[in-house]
């Protein structure tokens, strides 16, 4: 067979190969046996020099155009080789986007927290402070500064937790402990008042504890809001004013107030603060045991020994103070029945808020 045949078929043949690779490897095998070093069609190049002269044009021609031609046909292939490999790959790697993800559980704020911070948040509005006094506290800071000496009837409204001292101090291991676990945050008034320059707003939530038993209405831990004023001209007025405004803040302008008098031993006058009933609108139902009146708040101007015992002068400054119970305003908040919902960590119960 003449070599321009031979080259002829060389050609024809490398272009089905070409055609037929499957992948990019077998294409790049074919690369190398026909153009590759030692190719076949390398082979027809390098052996010119044994072709006869006047045949050498027209063979090398022949060479050279089928090599155009089976780069040209090895490029084509290797793009459409190379797309639909990388087509494949991302195929392989995809995200199946349809399957459910995995839920997070997001947490909420206890209840106790969030209405205590709700309360503060009202009267920061009004420009007061928050202040913290601390859970174990003496006697004094408990009783003795707000007017409650040794002995004084008022201590036995409050069943007190004392701190025993097992070490051998004689009095405290008699249970005449004066360490104890606040039973109100009332004391936080004494600190600021020794503490903080005049005037004085502040509020001061806290943990109070109490020997009470668990019951619909009773915790032995529980959670307080202490409010203080101290300032020049401070009157019964301007304590009504405020705790009107604190109760339609929290509970809803509609709501009415009233303030009953009644005794503490750290204000005078004293007074207890009920707020119209808001699940019968004053006309009584079960829920305001038929007075048309929920309780929630003590409150009182300032007397004046416990503000001289602090160091201030009663004749210059005056002042009114408050006490809230913050599982009590939640509850009537949100209609809960019994204050031990709160504290027993049931899901279901606390996720409602
Ligand atoms: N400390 C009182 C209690 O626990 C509540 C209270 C009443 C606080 C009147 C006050 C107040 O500041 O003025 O029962």
């Amino acid at each position: 067979m003449a070599i321009t045949d031979e080259l002829a078929a060389l050609r024809e043949q490398t272009l089905s190969a070409i055609e037929e690779a499957v992948d990019t490897a077998a294409l790049d095998a074919v690369r190398v046996a026909v153009i590759g070093k030692s190719g076949t069609l390398t082979g027809y190049l390098r052996n010119m020099g044994q072709v006869a002269k006047e045949q050498r044009a027209e063979v090398g021609k022949a060479v050279n155009e089928a090599r155009k031609v089976v780069e040209e046909a090895l490029e084509a292939r290797k793009a459409t080789l190379a797309a639909a490999e990388l087509a494949a790959s991302i195929d392989a790697a995809a995200v199946d986007i349809t399957l459910p993800g995995r839920t997070q559980q997001l947490g909420t704020r206890h209840l106790i927290n969030r209405v205590s911070e709700e309360i503060c948040d009202v009267f920061l509005g009004l420009g007061y402070t928050v202040a913290e006094g601390p859970e174990v506290e003496t006697d004094y800071y408990n009783f003795t500064a707000l007017n409650a000496p040794a002995d004084h009837p008022s201590r036995s409204m409050q069943d007190t937790f004392y701190v025993v001292d097992r070490s051998g101090d004689e009095a405290a291991v008699r249970g005449e402990s004066d360490v104890l676990l606040r039973t109100q945050t009332s004391g936080v008034q004494v600190h600021c008042m020794e503490d903080q320059e005049l005037p004085i707003y502040i509020v001061a939530p806290g943990k109070v504890f109490r020997r009470d038993v668990a019951d619909p209405s009773h915790l032995p831990q529980f959670t307080q809001i202490e409010g203080l004023v101290v300032d020049k001209g401070i009157t019964f007025g301007d304590l009504k004013g405020t705790l009107d405004y604190f109760c339609k803040a929290v509970f809803g302008p509609e709501r009415k107030t009233r303030f009953r008098a009644h005794y503490f031993p750290f204000t005078e006058p004293s007074a207890e603060v009920d707020v119209s009933c808001g699940v019968c609108h004053g006309e009584g139902c079960r829920m305001c045991k038929g007075t048309g009146w929920l309780e929630i708040l003590g409150c009182g101007m300032v007397d004046p020994n416990v503000l001289e015992m602090s160091g201030i002068d009663p004749e210059v400054y005056s002042g009114f103070a408050f006490g809230v119970g913050v599982e009590r305003v939640a509850c009537l908040k949100y209609n809960v029945p019994d204050l031990r919902y709160l504290l027993q960590g049931d899901m279901r119960f606390l996720r409602q808020f």
